[in-house]
């Protein structure tokens, strides 16, 4: 067998090891994991926090739906997160939806009913585009089951915004510079700041408050009957729990009465 030089192998080792670092550029960088945070509503058995939910939607309903519709959610829905009937009617008739044409065929206003859907507040997506130098604020029904990181990134990206950005960052007009957007950077200005909104149980409403809070109420939208399926979870688990304990009780009989059967048989 020929022997394989001792140079050549060297030679081809240190090429290898060479491309090495060309194979670490090449490969896709894995996006940064956000920092876990404390929710109420994860693991199997956790249930959304309506004092929170119901302060995420002040959030949503001053801030955020001044850009961005819900449209998977209806008035109606928000009973789930503790509203009165009154205050989601009165809710929905502060909102001008477009009604019918009237008889000249003019568009017409009506105020929102209960079961109007919580619609973006612009005409169309391309007018939102415009209105929002390029890029339309996304619909906020999905937005917290399409991030892999759902709740964390959302909690990130909304305290992620650096004004100044860090120095080197590329600046570009009308982006703003967020750790946590792709590319670092961003159309939506920073939305939140402390005490824009003022939340009606006293809770201190800090940036990071709102961020929480509203990011509980984007879970919540991205999955509203959560609470519901944990608890019935619960009641199926303590119900099998139950049949569980009968079953070995009564494996215990039974195998008792057998043993002292087999011990008079021998008996005899
Ligand atoms: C002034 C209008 C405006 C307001 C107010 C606003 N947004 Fe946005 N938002 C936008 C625009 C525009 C985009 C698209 C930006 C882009 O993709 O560059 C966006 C995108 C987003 C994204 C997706 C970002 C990404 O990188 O995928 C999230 C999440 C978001 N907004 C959450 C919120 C929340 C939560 C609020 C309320 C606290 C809010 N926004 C308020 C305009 C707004």
């Amino acid at each position: 067998m020929a022997k394989f030089p001792a140079s050549r192998a060297t030679a081809l080792s240190a090429a290898l090891l060479a491309t090495l670092p060309l194979l670490a550029q090449a490969a896709p960088a894995t996006p940064p994991v956000p920092p876990h945070q404390k929710w109420s509503f994860e693991g199997p058995v956790g249930q959304f926090d309506q004092k929170s939910l119901q302060r995420g939607f002040v959030v949503f309903h001053e801030i955020c739906s001044s850009c961005h519709g819900m449209r998977s959610v209806t008035y109606h829905d928000l009973l789930g997160i503790g509203l009165s009937p009154k205050a989601v009617t009165d809710l929905a008739h502060t909102r001008q939806i477009a009604g019918p044409p009237d008889a000249a065929g003019h568009p017409t206003l009506r105020p929102g009913l209960p079961d109007d859907h919580l619609t973006s507040p612009f005409p169309s997506e391309a007018a939102a585009a415009a209105m929002m130098g390029g890029v339309a604020p996304p619909d906020q029904s999905r937005l917290a089951a399409i991030q892999p990181h759902g709740a964390d990134w959302l909690y990130a990206f909304l305290t992620g915004y650096r004004m100044p950005p860090p120095p080197g960052a590329p600046v570009v007009p009308g982006k703003f510079y967020n750790d946590w957007a792709d590319g670092h950077l961003v159309g939506m200005p920073p939305p939140l700041s402390d005490d824009a909104v003022e939340f009606p149980d006293g809770t201190p409403a800090t940036a990071a408050q709102q961020a929480r809070d509203v990011t509980t109420f984007l879970v919540w939208a991205s999955d509203p009957h959560r609470n519901d399926r944990h608890r019935i979870g619960l009641y199926v688990f303590a119900y099998l729990s139950g049949l569980l304990l009968l079953a070995i009780a009564w494996k215990r009989k039974i195998w008792k009465r057998g043993t002292l059967r087999n011990a008079q048989d021998t008996h005899d």
